[in-house]
This record gives structure tokens, sequence and C-alpha cells, in this order.
């Protein structure tokens, strides 16, 4: 056992955003860059001593080499074992499983999620606790300025880490157990749905195309949906997970994902289409002819749960970020379940869902998820689906225009402005917040402004408070403009505009969503002057 101590000095700009810290490759690439990260984790996260790591990433550029620094710290850093994913590769929602199914006292998940791979793209690291979840603001605080101090860095000294045979070896005083990264998570999914009813549906001549865009579900998708279930070879396409992903944007969203929707919008579409992104965490559902956002995935999910057998015992409340359509409490009112509106981010479902407030989670970045993890679940998410799907025997348009006509619809759409120049960004957001108190009663087109407030969470659970988490502007009869900045941008600053509409069942629910988000869309434009602080007159990205 040789424990190396490096000097070193910070790196400026290491704060966690939205999903951990993520940079460009080359940023990471800088010697000691991520090992100053990781050594700041490891400094400052609880455990006991002697406990489980979980490392694992989505395979993208540069995922190798920071595992293996990663395991070499970790036993310089007291761990007693490391559990890796074969290949280093784990699905975001597959590493917190394996966190939780092993009591590991938490992991590394290597992941830029949805955006490109390669040299010249984006890199992440991300702390996940004991739950399995992101951790929490504290910890993440605490690890940010952890790194503002830092001085050294950890290592054993043990040469090169071997993460493609299945098995158990030593580094130092730890154990390294490389893992089928796979099994874990299909078992734990067959745990949960109703898989004989599934393959009924698909001996019946149930058809769907998954798309894995060239990233990590590739071969869960292959797994569970071409060997469990019993789909046709060639179900899942771009399954085999490439570095830079096949040059593409993993990013499940008729932008990026638009072969798929193509493929469900011609004549001859299979019944059910979903994708997911890099990291496996987010979905993209579309029917026959019919997409469905993931506001009203979320909604519909919760509405029809119960035909899963992990849900049939229902559900015990619906939480969903702020910037998410409203359509999910309008079935949590139905259910007679509480709603909870959340700032943007999964780690802020992780207090709800260990306190037993809330069984199923969403966000309108498509993503959605369970109490069975404590990440979102892009294939958790298709599956529900399939189950709902098959076990009512019904077409996607169908299940929507019958939810559409209980509960009403929210048209819903997000325009995004990407690498806008952060000081503009910044000043739109300064000038908008200081003209919310004056803003309640003004009207803009047919739209009366309501209620216009910036969005502060107190955390039921905790009482801890985060702030300045959106803009939101409400208008009479439940429509709503809400402006906020991402945090997992790399480039300069991204403005997200996300327009609501609300339409009730007796009113437009068979319209087009472009056409009913109009006033909405002027509304912005008017409200925050985008293109005046922008220059921008239209948006990068709509989904
Ligand atoms: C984005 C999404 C958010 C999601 C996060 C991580 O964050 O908007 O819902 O949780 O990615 O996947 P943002 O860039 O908006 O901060
Ligand atoms: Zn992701």
């Amino acid at each position: 056992m040789t424990i190396i101590t490096h000097a070193t000095t910070p790196f400026d700009g290491q704060k966690p955003g939205t999903s951990g810290l993520r940079k460009k490759v080359r940023v990471f690439a800088q010697p000691g860059y991520a090992e100053n990260f990781i050594q700041a984790v490891f400094d400052v996260v609880e455990r006991a001593p002697g406990t489980t790591l979980v490392i694992g990433g989505d395979g993208r550029f540069h995922n190798r080499v920071v595992i293996a620094s990663a395991i070499r710290m970790a036993a310089a850093n007291g761990y007693a074992r490391v559990l890796v994913g074969q290949g280093g590769i784990l699905s975001t929602p597959a590493a917190s499983h394996v966190i939780r199914k092993y009591g590991a006292s938490g992991g590394l998940i290597l992941s830029a999620s949805h955006n490109p791979a390669g040299p010249d793209e984006d890199f992440g690291i991300k702390y996940n606790i004991a739950n399995g979840g992101p951790a929490p603001e504290g910890v993440t605080d605490a690890i940010f300025a952890r790194t503002r101090t830092i001085d050294r860095w950890l290592e054993e000294d043990a040469g090169a880490i071997d993460l493609d045979h299945i098995g158990t070896y030593r580094i130092g005083a730890m154990d390294v157990q490389v893992i089928d990264p796979v099994a874990d998570y299909a078992d734990l999914m067959e745990s949960l749905f109703d898989f004989p009813a599934i393959r009924a549906a698909v001996d019946g001549g149930l058809r769907m195309i998954f798309d894995a865009m060239s990233a990590v579900t590739g071969p869960y998708g292959t797994e569970i949906l071409e060997r469990r279930l019993g789909f046709p070879a060639g179900t899942v396409r771009n399954g085999t997970p490439l570095e830079d992903f096949g040059g593409h944007h993993p990013d499940p969203n008729l932008v990026h994902a638009h072969e798929l929707y193509e493929a469900m919008m011609a004549a001859d579409a299979p019944d059910f289409g979903a994708a997911s992104d890099g990291d496996g965490d987010r979905n993209l559902i579309i029917g026959r002819g019919r997409f469905i956002t993931p506001s009203d995935s979320l909604a519909m999910l919760a509405a029809n749960a119960h035909l899963a057998p992990a849900y049939a015992g229902g559900l015990k409340g619906i939480a969903r970020s702020m910037p998410t359509s409203a359509a999910a409490d309008r079935v949590a009112a139905a259910l007679g379940i509480p709603s909870f509106e959340t700032p943007t981010g999964w780690k802020f479902f992780g207090n709800l869902l260990d306190a037993g407030m809330v069984t199923i989670c969403g966000e309108e970045s498509a993503g959605t998820g369970s109490d069975h993890v404590r990440e979102k679940d892009g294939l958790w998410a298709v599956l529900l689906w399939l189950n709902i799907l098959a076990v009512r025997g019904i077409s996607v348009d169908a299940l929507a225009r019958e939810h559409w006509a209980r509960f009403g619809r929210n048209y819903y759409a997000r325009h995004d402005y990407e690498a806008v120049d952060s000081a503009a960004a910044n000043a739109l957001i300064a000038e908008l917040t200081a003209a919310l108190p004056g803003l309640a009663g003004r009207s803009f087109g047919p739209l009366t402004v309501a209620v216009a407030d910036s969005f502060t969470y107190e955390d039921p659970v905790d009482g801890s408070v985060s702030a300045n988490q959106g803009l939101r502007i409400l208008f009479e009869g439940g429509s709503r403009v809400v402006f906020r900045l991402s945090g997992t941008g790399t480039e300069g600053a991204t403005l997200r505009v996300y327009l609501e509409r609300y339409e009730p069942a007796d009113g437009a629910i068979d319209a087009e969503t472009p056409a009913m988000l109009a006033d909405l869309i002027a509304a912005a434009e008017t409200l925050a002057g985008i293109s005046r602080h922008t220059g921008r007159t239209r948006p990068d990205v709509v989904t």
C-alpha cells in the first residue's frame, strides 16, 4: 500500500450546477482538475470508515481516464470497496439503484447527460449520496467550498486499472468489484412492471422503436426490450454506446431525435416510439402520430400508474419541478393525494421521496421517475408506458385524448436561447426581477397577470430554503410564463422561457400548440425584452 500525496492549488469555478460539475473535456483534462474536485468530494462527504463507493458513467470520451483516477483516489481515501460498471459504464438510474442495493455511502456518476461528447465537447462529475440521489445543495456547497482551499489530493500508487473484466481485485486495501452494468437494473425493472402483460401484447403485435441515441441505454434497452420482453431484434436503434455518441446531441427531444419523430409520424409507424439521453435518465415518448410532452407524460403516467404492480396500491403524492406544467397537479387533486412544486433539478425530489411523501416525480425536461431509485429514469418511463398500453389495450393517442377530455389540457413549450452573452442574460433577469412587484393586474394582450414572483422553495422535509429558482408570471385562468437561466450549460448563458396555457376539458383541447401559445410568446417578449437584451429574435431550440 503506497499512498501518494499530490500537492495542488485550487481551480476557479468548480461549483456544481443543476447536476454536478460540467465543463468542456479540455477543462477536465487539465492535470489535477478532476482530481481536485474528486478529492474535495472525498474530503467533505459524510461516510463511516470502510464504506462502498459506486463509480460509473455514460461511456463518453474521457470516461475511462477519470474513472481510473477516481478508483486510485478512492483507495487512498479509505473506501473499503468500489463497485464499478464493466467498461466504466452505468446509466445514471442504474448507478442510483446500485448505490441503494449494495448499501454504498455514495457514488460518482461521470456524465454530461445529453450534452455532446468528444475531445472538444462536454464532461461532468456528479456525486450522489447514500439514498442514490444527487447530493443536496448543502453538500454541493460544501464540496465547492472545499475546492477553493484544496491543497493536496491522494491516490494509491496502483498503475493501470482494469475496467473490462467482471470480477474483484484489490488495490491497496480496497476491493474493486467490476459488475455487469445492466443485470441489477433489468431485474429491478422486471420487479416493478407487468412483464407478462407486455410480452403478451408484443405477441399480439405491439411494436415499438427505442432510440438509444448511440449512448448508454443501448445495452439496457436491448436486454430489457428485446431479450426479456420479446420485441423483435432491431427494436433498439443506435444501440451501441459510442464515445462521441456518433457526433450527435443525445437529447431526446423533437429537435435531436427527429428521425424517431419522423418515423412515428409516418403512415407505417409502429405503436410506440421512445428515446433516452446520454446517461439514460431522460425519456421521449411518441405514439403513432402523437407526441406526448414530458409534462403530459408525467400526468398521464400518474393517472394510470396503478396498472403497474409496483404502484397498484396507489401513489403517495406527485412532485414536479416548478417550470413543469401543472397537468400533474390536476391528477393529484383527482386522486386525492398531495402535489409538490420544487425547483429545477432532480436533487429537490430526494427528500420528498425519502420521506414517503411522493411516489412519482417529473420535470418538463424529459425527466420522469419514481421512488424505485433517486434519479429520473428514462427506461422506467418507457416501461411504465408500455405496461399501461399493454393492460389497457389502447393507443397513445387515445389515452392522451381521454386524459385531456377528463382533466383539460396544459399546452406547453420551452424556448431556449443558447450561448447568450452572460452579462446580457443576467441583465434581462435583473430587469425583470425588479419589475415583478408592479406586474400584478397588468394586461399583455388578452392575458392579465395574477401573480408575478421569483420562485423560492422551502423544503417541507428539512426546512431548507432555495431562493431565486426562476421568475414566474402567472396569468388569470392558469396560463403562465417562467424565465430562468440554465444551470447545466458550459458556454455563456442559456435562457429558458417556459410557456404554458391551460384549456379546461370543455375548451379547445384538440388544437395545435404553437397557435395556442402565441399570446404567451408575445407576452414573454414584452415582459422580458428578450430581443433587446440578447439580440435574438427567435429561440435556438423549442421543446
Ligand atoms: C436541465 C433541466 C433540468 C434537469 C437538468 C439535469 O437543467 O432544465 O430540468 O434537471 O437539466 O438533467 P438546467 O440546464 O435548466 O439548469
Ligand atoms: Zn441525462
